[in-house]
C-alpha cells in the first residue's frame, strides 16, 4: 500500500498529555498561591473490571496534575437510599469541588435519579440534564468528557468541521447524543450537517459513506469496515472493547473500528487504545479544574 493512503493518526496520548500539562500550570499556580486545590471524587459501585480501570486511571491521571482524588467505593448490592445519601453528602462537602458515578450501575438502581441528584455545578461528568440542556443550548456548562475529548481533538488537529456532513453512530447519553449536538452547534469545531445513525437505521453503509467525518460510538467491536468509509474521512473511534485473547492480559482491546482497514481510506484516524480515551480522562480534569473556578469565581 503507497504510504500516501495511509490516514495520520490522531495521537489522543500526546494531546492528553498537552492538556494535563495546562491543567498542571494551572493547579501549581493555586498550590504557589497557597489556594485550596480541586477535588475530585468518583463513586464505584461494584466489582466490573472495565469500571474499576478507569477509575484507577482517573485518581493518576488527577494525582498527576495535583488535583485530589478520592474513591468511594461500594458493593454491587448498596441500595439506591445508600447510594443518594452518599451523593447527597458530596453536594454538601465544601471540601469537594466534583465528583462522578462511575457507570454502569447495578440494574436495581435508578441511573436517572442518581443523576439527577448530583448538585449541576459540582457535576463534572456533564451528564445531569441541566447541564446537558445548557450545552444544548449553548450555555456554559458541564460537557461530558468523552465528546468534550473528541471536540478537543477535531480543534487541535486543525480538521475543518464547518460544512461538512458528520455522521455519529450511536445515539447514547453519553457519547452519541451529546456529540451530535456539539457538532451541529454555531462553534468551531462545529457548525457541521449531523446525521445520527442507531440500531433501528436502515441501510447503515449508505449513510456513512457520504460521511466527511465519520464519528463511532456504536459499542460493537469492529463494527465499522473500510466498506463503510468514504475516501479521505476524518474517522473518530470512541469504542473501547475487551476482547478474550490467546496472550498474556488473556484480553485485547478493540474500538468500533476495524483500524486496519480503514487507516488505508480515511485521511485521520483515532486508535484505539490511545486515542479518544485518554482525552476522556484529560476533559474530566479540565472540568474539575473549571468547577473550582466557578467555584471560587476565579
Ligand atoms: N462509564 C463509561 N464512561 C463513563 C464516563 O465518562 N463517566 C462515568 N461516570 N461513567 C462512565
Amino acid at each position: 500500500m503507497n504510504q500516501e493512503n495511509i490516514a495520520q493518526i490522531i495521537d489522543g496520548k500526546l494531546i492528553a498529555s498537552k492538556v494535563r500539562d495546562e491543567i498542571k500550570v494551572e493547579v501549581a499556580a493555586l498550590i504557589d498561591a497557597d489556594k485550596d486545590t480541586p477535588h475530585l471524587v468518583a463513586i464505584i459501585v461494584g466489582d466490573d473490571p472495565a469500571s474499576q480501570t478507569y477509575v484507577a486511571s482517573k485518581e493518576r491521571a488527577a494525582k498527576s496534575v495535583g488535583i485530589t482524588s478520592s474513591i468511594y467505593k461500594y458493593p454491587s448490592d448498596i441500595t439506591e437510599e445508600e447510594l443518594l445519601n452518599t451523593i447527597d453528602f458530596l453536594n454538601k462537602d465544601d471540601d469537594v469541588t466534583g465528583f462522578i458515578v462511575q457507570l454502569p450501575l447495578p440494574a436495581h438502581i435508578n441511573v436517572d435519579k442518581v443523576i439527577d441528584s448530583i448538585d449541576p455545578g459540582k457535576d463534572v461528568d456533564g451528564f445531569h440534564p441541566v447541564n446537558v440542556g445548557k450545552m444544548a443550548l449553548g450555555q456554559p456548562s458541564y460537557i461530558s468528557a468523552t465528546p468534550a475529548g473528541v471536540m478537543e481533538l477535531l480543534n487541535r488537529y486543525k480538521i475543518e468541521t464547518e460544512g461538512k456532513h458528520c455522521v455519529v453512530l450511536g445515539r447514547s447519553n453519553i457519547v452519541g447524543s451529546p456529540m451530535s449536538i456539539l457538532m451541529s452547534r454555531k462553534s468551531k469545531p462545529g457548525n457541521s450537517t449531523v446525521t445520527i445513525c442507531h440500531s433501528k437505521t436502515k441501510d447503515m453503509g449508505s449513510i456513512t459513506r457520504q460521511a466527511d467525518i465519520l464519528i463511532c460510538a456504536i459499542g460493537q467491536p469492529n463494527f465499522v469496515n473500510a466498506d463503510m468509509v468514504k475516501d479521505g474521512a476524518v474517522v473518530i473511534d470512541v469504542g473501547m472493547h475487551r476482547i478474550p485473547a490467546d496472550n498474556e492480559k488473556g484480553y485485547i482491546i478493540t474500538g468500533d473500528v476495524n483500524f486496519d482497514q480503514v487507516i488505508e481510506k480515511a485521511s485521520f484516524i483515532t486508535p484505539v487504545p490511545g486515542g479518544v480515551g485518554p482525552m476522556t480522562i484529560a476533559m474530566l480534569l479540565k472540568n474539575t479544574l473549571l468547577a473550582y473556578k466557578n467555584a471560587n469565581n476565579s
